[in-house]
Parts: structure tokens; C-alpha cells; sequence
């Protein structure tokens, strides 16, 4: 994704007094969006709020929060209104390149989908929920407002993704991944899975999932994310799920040589996930429709006779069989 080109179609949407004043701003000293986010913070320019979020909630703003979540608006922010995610992360730490590399959790399908059905939250749900889905779980943060800036943004930002994918080459479509995920038929094995984080995730991720910060100025955010303990997704993230983490990580991790077999990838997320992270609260009241619930959640209630742990690291065969012997449907 190139910002420029971006900022450019941000701005074609815009009447021309404002493209105006993004041109100026843009073109100051400090660079776009460092200045934007002032004039925003500027109380005596605070006065025409509408036209400041059509200012602000450019595509690149939305990149920009989405590849430094933790920079611009993470829990060490110095302004405590724009403490709004939980955690170290930042979107891009499983969207990779912002969500603009075809592939496992890219993003530039995503526009096309919204809005459409959450067996999660058991009704139609838009892009904007979807990306609050991601803030109060993968960023273990607040709702955003739904008509915030940095929401606008980040759907602008979604939206022209969506446009740029309409537009790209077959073979620029094509993901540079191994082949996706084949579920082990049996419980994962934590043992293994330790030896797998040991030998390929430790050197980046560290010896405690702590991940390496970017300098000792935490607000900086990170080179390599955590992985577990309290800067990381919570246990009602998607990344919580051994399956979901799983798929990731065969198709992306270790970063730049995700060359894991299906049995390593499987025990590796296992064993992430049976490590203490954040604990989100009212979990209970996901999934109204029990049997929706996908089979991996790790956490109660269900709505079959299976452990809380045979579904947190299966095997998931029989919790499958078990839905489709009861004609329910599958379980999502
Ligand atoms: C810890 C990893 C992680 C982080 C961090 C994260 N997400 Fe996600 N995101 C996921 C996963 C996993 C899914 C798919 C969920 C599923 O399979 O149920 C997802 C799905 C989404 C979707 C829906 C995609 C689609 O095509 O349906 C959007 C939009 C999204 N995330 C936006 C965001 C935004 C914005 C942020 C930052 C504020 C963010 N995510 C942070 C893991 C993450
Ligand atoms: C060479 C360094 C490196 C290695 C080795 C590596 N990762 Fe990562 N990993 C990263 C980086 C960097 C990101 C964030 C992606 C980004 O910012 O582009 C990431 C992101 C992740 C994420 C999603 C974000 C989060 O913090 O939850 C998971 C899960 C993950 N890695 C798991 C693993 C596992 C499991 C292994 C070992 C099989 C592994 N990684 C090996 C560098 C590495």
C-alpha cells in the first residue's frame, strides 16, 4: 500500500477547501498526519467537529492506526483520551502490512463481507463492529465510538483496500503461503509445543512471550509483539482459538520462513494459548446460539457434553460428530 496514493484518492472524496487544507498540512515540516492529529488536538480549533472528521479520517490516518495501534493510540499515549487499545499490539501485528498482503487475516477482501451475520454477537454486525470485535479482543481495548475519527479512518482506510483489490492482477491476488492448515486429528501436545516456541519463536518472541520492544521508550511500541501475558489479545480474541492460531501461524510464522508442518503449528498455538493473558469480561453472553459456537473457543459455556479443555485443544472430530448427530447445524 502506498500512502501517497491513499491520501490522494482520501482526498478526490473530499470537497476542494478541504483537500486544500490536507495538501497544506500534508505538506508541513512534522509530515501529514502528525500535524492532522494536532490541528485535532488544538482546543480553539475544536470549534466545526464535522468537518474536522471529514479532515482527519483520511485512509492514511487509518493505515497509520493500523500499523502503529500502539503509537497512536495505545495504552501509553500521553493524552488519556486516546488510550484506547489494551494492549501492545498493533493491528498489523496479525494484519500484516496493514492488511494489504494477500493472504492469511489480509484485510483486503474484508469490504466486500460487511455487513453480514455474527454468530458471535447473534445478529447482523457491520465492518465498524467488526473492527470493535478486534479492539476489545485482539487489542484487549475499549468500543471504539462508532463515529470516532479513528474508526472512520480505519473503515476508509478498509474501504480503499477493497478498491485497490478490484484492481489488482490475478498474481498480485495470489498469496505467497504454504499450504493451508490440516487439522491433527488429536489432542495437542503442549510438551511439543514448548519444544517448537523454544526452537523457532523464542529469538524474536522471548523466552517469557514478552516480545522485544522497539527502544526502552515503551510508547514506541514493539519489533517483535508478545505473545502472552498482560500486553497481549485476550482469551476472547480469535487468536485464542488453537485453530484460528494455527492457520496463522503455519501461513505466516516464523516470519519470512513459515515452514512449520501441520503437527508443529497445531502444538505451538496450543501451547501459546495455555499461557495466562488478558481475561475479557461477560464472555458468557457470546455466541446466543450455543451451537454456533466454534468448536475451538476455549472458554464455557457449550452447548455439548465436551470439557472445557477437549475444546480448548481438542481432538475436534468428535465435538463435530457429536453437532451433527444432534441435527442442529455445525457449530460455526
Ligand atoms: C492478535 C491478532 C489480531 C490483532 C492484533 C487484530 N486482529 Fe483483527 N482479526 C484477527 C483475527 C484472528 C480475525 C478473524 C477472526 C475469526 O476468524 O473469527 C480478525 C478479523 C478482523 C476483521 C474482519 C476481517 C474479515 O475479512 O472478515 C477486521 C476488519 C479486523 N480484524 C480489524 C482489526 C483492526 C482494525 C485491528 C486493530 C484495531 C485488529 N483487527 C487487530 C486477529 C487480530
Ligand atoms: C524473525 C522473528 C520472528 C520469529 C522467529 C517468529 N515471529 Fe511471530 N511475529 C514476528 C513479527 C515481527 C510479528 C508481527 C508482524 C508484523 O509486525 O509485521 C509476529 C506476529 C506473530 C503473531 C501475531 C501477533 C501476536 O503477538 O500475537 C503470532 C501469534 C506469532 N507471531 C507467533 C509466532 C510463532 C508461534 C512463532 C514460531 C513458530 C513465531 N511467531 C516466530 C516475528 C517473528
Amino acid at each position: 500500500m502506498h500512502p501517497d496514493q491513499e491520501k490522494t484518492k482520501a482526498m478526490s472524496d473530499t470537497n476542494s477547501s478541504k483537500a486544500l487544507l490536507l495538501t497544506l498540512a500534508a505538506s508541513a515540516v512534522l509530515g501529514g498526519m502528525l500535524v492532522i492529529v494536532s490541528i485535532q488536538r488544538s482546543p480553539d480549533m475544536a470549534t466545526d467537529s464535522e468537518s474536522l472528521v471529514a479532515l482527519e479520517a483520511t485512509a492514511e490516518y487509518g493505515e497509520r492506526l493500523i500499523r502503529e495501534t500502539t503509537r497512536y493510540m495505545g495504552q501509553h499515549q500521553p493524552d488519556p483520551a486516546k488510550r484506547l487499545s489494551g494492549n501492545d499490539l498493533d493491528c498489523s501485528s496479525c494484519h500484516l502490512v496493514s492488511g494489504s498482503d494477500p493472504g492469511t487475516l489480509s484485510l483486503l477482501e474484508t469490504a466486500s463481507r460487511y455487513p453480514r451475520f455474527s454468530g458471535r454477537d447473534g445478529g447482523d454486525r457491520d465492518l465498524r463492529d467488526r473492527i470493535n470485535g478486534c479492539m476489545q479482543r485482539s487489542m484487549n481495548g475499549v468500543e471504539l465510538d462508532r463515529n470516532s475519527i479513528e474508526m472512520i479512518a480505519m473503515e476508509t482506510y478498509i474501504l480503499g483496500l477493497g478498491r485497490d483489490y478490484s484492481l489488482m492482477s490475478e498474481d498480485k491476488k495470489q498469496a505467497d503461503e504454504p499450504p493451508t492448515f490440516a487439522e491433527p486429528d488429536r489432542k495437542a501436545d503442549l510438551v511439543a509445543g514448548q519444544q517448537v516456541y523454544e526452537n523457532r519463536c523464542q529469538v524474536c518472541h522471548g523466552a517469557n512471550g514478552e516480545g522485544l520492544q522497539e527502544s526502552t521508550d515503551i510508547s514506541e511500541g514493539y519489533v517483535f509483539p508478545p505473545l502472552w501475558g498482560p500486553e497481549s489479545y485476550n482469551n476472547g480474541a480469535g487468536m485464542g482459538r488453537v485453530l484460528t492460531a494455527a492457520n496463522f501461524i503455519k501461513a505466516r510464522m516464523p516470519l519470512g520462513q513459515a515452514d512449520l508442518s501441520d503437527d508443529e503449528a497445531f502444538d505451538v498455538s496450543a501451547y501459546i494459548n495455555s499461557k495466562p493473558r488478558p481475561e475479557k469480561s461477560n464472555l458468557e453472553e457470546d455466541y446466543p446460539e450455543l451451537f454456533r459456537k466454534p468448536v475451538d473457543s476455549p472458554y464455557p459455556p457449550y452447548a455439548d457434553p465436551f470439557p472445557q479443555e477437549q475444546h480448548q485443544y481438542g481432538p475436534f472430530s468428535p465435538i463435530r460428530e457429536y453437532y451433527r448427530s444432534q441435527n442442529n447445524g455445525q457449530p460455526g
